[in-house]
Formats: structure tokens, sequence, C-alpha cells
């Protein structure tokens, strides 16, 4: 077996939460051989296998008792280029952000709102990450995951993938698929989207009239630097709740309330509104208790200050997701994973 597996790791530096918990058995798959010999493994010990990429949107609770497996296969491709169109294959253990600049230094557009996003290519799929007006949907061709349930390879098109705001057939399949790779449609000539929240005013701000891709991504690297806490310097897994869907009565009855409460009306009669702005509203904005808190300049992150526990901020999102059903009559739906 080429697959190296240790025991009790500590799994602090595989999460961006920085949480001090351990792994009963950890090992890095590099490729494919090294994914079947570890579920495998697992298998051959009645172990079950914890699938771990970036470890951004995670919050773990308790050590793991299983095999922790982290994808670190690394590869970035073109499979086609007819000039303009451009089919780029990433495998899934690429961190996100290189990725990205990777095929913005080749012209390519599609990606540049995407930038900055922690994590690996192989997770992005599992919560149709998305930023700034573009979500992974938008750009994805398709991807390969092996079967966990038969052993085998299966080719998923985008709507097999059934994504969501958030969402996916692998967020609601959890332990079934293991993404290998994944492809992008990307372009050399598609129109930029500039038009989400600070994007244009950013890029006037630096002097930029007729924006390139890189423009743009340069742009969205400086707004989210400026809100969103590095997770190198200060453990979090980006927002932690959902900006949650509610019923346009319910909507109109807090705008009436709330004067300012920022809402996105949906295609489906729906209105997204902000998390973020609720939260900030009820007072937890730069809340803080022991090493749990909420980041002072985005309300949606939680943060890890040093040494909290996967519980501790549990009970910190449990406290908060009370407090705004209590105000606003509404569920906000906590987004990494928690195990
Ligand atoms: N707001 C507040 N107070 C706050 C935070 C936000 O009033 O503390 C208001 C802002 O002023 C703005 C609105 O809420 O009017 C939206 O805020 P922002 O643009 O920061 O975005 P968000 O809705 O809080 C979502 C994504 C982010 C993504 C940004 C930009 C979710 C759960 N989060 O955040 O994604 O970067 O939009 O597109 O949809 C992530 O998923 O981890 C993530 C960081």
């Amino acid at each position: 077996m080429s697959l190296s597996v240790q025991e009790r790791v500590s799994l602090k530096a595989h999460n961006s939460f920085a949480v001090e918990v351990s792994a009963r058995e950890f090992a890095e798959a590099h490729n494919d051989e090294q994914v079947r010999e570890a579920l495998a493994y697992a298998s051959g010990k009645g172990l079950p296998l914890l699938l771990l990429g970036g470890g951004s949107n995670l919050l773990l609770t308790a050590d793991v008792e299983a095999l922790v497996l982290r994808m670190v296969s690394r590869g970035i491709r073109v499979l086609h280029d007819d000039g303009e169109q451009v089919l780029v294959e990433s495998e899934a253990g690429e961190p996100w952000h290189p990725f990205v600049q990777w095929t913005l230094q080749r012209g390519l557009v599609g990606l540049e709102n995407l930038s900055l996003i922690p994590g690996t290519v192989g997770a992005a799929p599992m919560q149709n990450i998305g930023a700034y007006g573009v979500e992974l949907k938008d750009v994805f061709a398709g991807l390969t995951a092996l079967d966990r349930q038969t052993g085998e390879l299966r080719e998923f098109t985008l709507s097999d993938c059934a994504f969501a705001y958030r969402d996916s057939l692998f967020k609601r399949e959890p332990g079934r698929w293991v993404i290998l790779r994944v492809r992008f449609a990307l372009s050399r000539t598609a129109p930029l989207h500039l038009d989400y929240g600070p994007v244009r005013q950013r890029l006037s701000e630096q002097g930029v009239d007729v924006p390139t891709a890189v423009d743009v991504s340069r742009a969205i690297c400086a707004v989210r630097s400026e809100k969103l806490p590095d997770p190198a310097v200060l453990g979090n897994a980006g927002s932690f709740f959902k900006n949650p869907l509610v019923s346009a009565e319910l909507a109109q009855r807090l705008g009436r309330e709330y004067p300012g409460l920022v809402a996105y009306p949906q295609a489906d009669g729906r209105v997204k509104l902000a998390a973020g702005w609720l939260i900030e509203r009820a007072g937890w904005k730069g809340f803080r208790e022991g090493d749990a808190g909420v980041h002072r300049l985005q309300a949606l992150v939680l943060v890890n200050y040093g040494q909290a526990t996967g519980l501790q901020l549990l009970a910190l999102a449990q406290r908060i997701q009370a407090d705004i059903v209590q105000r606003f009559s509404l569920e906000l739906e906590i987004e990494p994973n928690v195990l």
C-alpha cells in the first residue's frame, strides 16, 4: 500500500477554525489509487472515513474517531481550447485561490468573482461556493467522483449536481461521493459580473474604468480582506449561517418594523435577507465569550480567538439562532458542516 496512515494526529492545522481535536487515524491521498486504498483500509478496520479538503467549511466538536483522509491530489490541465471557450480541469486537492489565479494568469474569465475563497477545488461543489454575484454552478462544466457505495467512477453534469444556494447533491448525500476532479467552462471573452455590492465602487476607487478579469479579482481580494478575517490569523469558517429565504409577507413586516433591513427579492417570490444585518441588529457583532466570538467587522462570521472548542463555538451559534428566532421569527441555518 502506498498510502501512509498515522495515528492520533492533531487536526488543528487542517481546519480553518483551528479547533484542537485529533483524528484517530490520518492519511493524505495524492491520487485516485490512494483514495481507493484509504477506503479499503478504513472498511478493513471497521472505521468510518471522513474526507477533508481545506477544512474551511467545517466545525469539529470532538475528536474524530475515523480515518480522516485529506485530499491533496494536484494537477490543472486545459482539456479543450477553441480560442474563445476553454475547458479546464483541476484535481480535487488543488487549493482554490491559487487555482483561480492560474486561470486568470492565462487570460481566462469566469472565476474572478470567486477569488480568495478558502478551501480546495474538490470541496467547492459541495456547497456550490459563491461570492459577489457568481456561484460555482455558473462556470461548472462537470466533475468526476468515486461512488463509495459501489467503488465506481461517475461523471456528473451540471444538472446531476442539483446545485442551489450553498447546496448540492453532494451535501445532501454526505459520505457517498469522493469528488476527484472538477471541470470549468471558462472563456476569453465572457462579460464580467460587476453589479454585486461594492465591486464597481472598488474598481472606480482603484481608477479602473474598463476592468479586466484580473482587475475584478484584485478588487474582490481587497473587499474580502477588509471584511473577512484571514483564517491563517484568526480561526473562522467564513459565513457561519446561510442568508435565510423568507416569505414576502414576513420580509414586508420586518421591513416596516426595521428600516434598513437588507433584503433581496428572489425569482420565486421569496426574499433573501442578509443574516449579517440581522445578527448585527440583534447586537451580536463583536460579541466575545472566552475565545469564541462574532467577528467585529462581519456579524455572519464566527471566530476562534485561540483556544475555543468546537462545542463553545456551536453553543454561541445556538444562542444567536435562538435570539434571531425570538426577534425576527425566522430560523438561521448553519452553513458549515458540524461534526
Ligand atoms: N451586513 C451588515 N452587518 C454585518 C454584515 C453584513 O449589516 O455584520 C449587511 C451588509 O452591509 C450588506 C449585507 O449585509 O448590506 C450583505 O453583506 P455582505 O455583502 O458582506 O455579504 P453576506 O450576505 O454577509 C454573502 C456570502 C459570503 C460572500 C458575500 C459576498 C452567504 C452565507 N455568505 O455574505 O460568502 O463572500 O455574500 O458575495 O451567502 C461564505 O459563504 O463563507 C462567504 C463568506
